[in-house]
């Protein structure tokens, strides 16, 4: 369904993240991206084999709406510089543009401004320079660009309190 055609009937989405467990992990295994999308984030089986190896530094989380996983997204707290970052965050393709990646990265900030792991303000992440959609996403919740650029990735942070 075209982008705008969903927005027109973008409901008020309820949107719920859920740590990754052994009751769910399969259903972020059967997570889809649109055709294309695979070069702008990589996808959760690839992300959770990253949560294993930093076990001792981050949080994969499923992010649920009307009673099902419908998206993926990743905290992982940088000790060296040190901030959190936020990893690999996907809405199945067929779900997109319903309100649900918007309302999982309010959530996401939520769990930061928690402290999980450590007491850095700072939030980073790093885009796709052709990512029109996403930037916008993180720019309306007050990401910017630092500059920093990473291949094809440009770095967006910004401070919580
Ligand atoms: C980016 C992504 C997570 C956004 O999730 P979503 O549920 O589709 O987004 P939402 O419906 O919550 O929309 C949030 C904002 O994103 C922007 N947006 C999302 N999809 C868009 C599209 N196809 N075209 C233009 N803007 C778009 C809009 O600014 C929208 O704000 P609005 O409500 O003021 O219109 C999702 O599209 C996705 O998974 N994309 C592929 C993976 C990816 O690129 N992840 C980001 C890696 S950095």
């Amino acid at each position: 369904m075209p982008y705008e055609r969903r927005m027109l009937i973008r409901e008020k989405a309820m949107t719920e993240l859920r740590a990754i467990t052994e009751e769910n992990f399969i259903d972020a295994f059967n997570l889809h991206l649109a055709p294309g999308q695979e070069r702008f984030v990589s996808h959760p089986i690839r992300s959770l084999a990253q949560a294993y190896v930093y076990r001792e530094q981050c949080q994969p989380f499923g992010i649920f709406a009307e009673g099902r996983m419908v998206g993926y997204v990743m905290v992982v707290y940088d000790y060296d510089i040190p901030e959190y970052d936020i990893w690999h965050m996907m809405i199945d393709q067929s779900m997109q543009g319903r309100g649900y990646g918007g309302e999982a990265l309010d959530q996401v900030l939520a769990y930061i401004r928690t402290k999980p792991f450590g007491d850095s303000s700072r939030v980073a992440l790093t885009c796709h320079k052709d990512n029109a959609a996403a930037r916008k996403l993180y720019e309306s919740r007050g990401f910017a660009a630092t500059g920093a650029e990473f291949g094809d990735e440009v770095e967006l942070a910004m401070t919580v309190e």
